[in-house]
């Protein structure tokens, strides 16, 4: 079931989306190598408090920090705790917070120091697919359009596309209809419309697309080759004319 939001709605869920932002934006600015992952969990999760909005991670079907800290290798789903961070990683921080009964996601992937250039390049690109994605984007804009924006810049660079997780709709919960997908077929899918808010989310991995679900702890995904994967992410509101980006 897709719930479409009013413009009112859309205005609420852009303040909880500015909160979203400004705690990655904070995390990005306090990363070091040498520190934790749970040190910089610790940050977010304070950062979100203050602003009086609620970490929506925590506790969603158990999942036990406020963040998704992923490391290189790990895709996404990283669990904060004692890994720490080294000089020349990339680190994905994605968050999901709520106030005023809404949900907003997004997520980044920072460089840590010297970074080599294979990595930059990895990460740069996962940006890039997320603004291919927005090509055009809009009320009849065929869903996996989308996916196939995505994957064909991933693939231009000689990257692949995560299949095994998606985007998502969002709203008052943090997941909702649609699926988003990284790849597909244009001119295919459901047709968007406005008052759709969707999370585009490009998991763009430097060899197989294939990745591991770890099983102890039930949560980090990782690529099966152990190359570096790349993530961003933003919440975007599909408006009469045509998209609006919530968490820039
Ligand atoms: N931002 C993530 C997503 O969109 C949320 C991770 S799952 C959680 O899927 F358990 F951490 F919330
Ligand atoms: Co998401």
């Amino acid at each position: 079931m897709v719930y479409l939001k009013t413009p009112e709605q859309i205005e609420t869920m852009r303040k909880v989306c500015k909160i979203v932002h400004d705690s990655i934006e904070y995390a990005g600015e306090n990363l070091r190598a040498g520190m934790t992952t749970r040190e910089l969990d610790a940050l977010i999760h304070k950062y979100i408090v203050t602003c009086g909005a609620n970490p929506t991670c925590l506790g969603y079907e158990g999942y036990p920090a406020a963040s998704c800290i992923s490391v290189n290798e790990v895709v996404v789903h990283g669990i904060p705790g004692d890994r720490v961070i080294k000089d020349g990683d990339i680190v994905s921080v994605d968050v999901c917070a709520d106030k005023y009964g809404f949900v907003g996601d997004s997520a980044r992937t920072f460089l840590v120091g010297d970074v080599s250039e294979d990595k930059k390049k990895l990460v740069k690109v996962a940006e890039e697919c997320f603004w291919k994605a927005l090509e055009g984007l809009g009320p009849g804009t065929p869903l996996f359009d989308i996916g196939a924006a995505v994957q064909e810049h991933a693939e231009a660079n000689g990257y692949s596309v995560v299949r095994a997780l998606t985007g998502h709709g969002i709203g008052r919960e943090m997941h909702e209809d649609p699926n988003v997908l990284n790849y597909g077929k244009r001119g295919t899918g459901m047709r968007l419309r406005a008052g759709m808010v969707i999370c585009i989310e490009p998991m763009i991995n430097m060899g197989t697309y294939k990745v591991n679900f770890d099983k102890r702890d039930g949560w980090t995904v990782t690529t099966a080759d152990g190359k570096p994967s790349a993530h961003y992410e933003n919440t975007v509101a599909i408006t009469e004319d045509g998209y609006d980006i919530l968490t820039l």
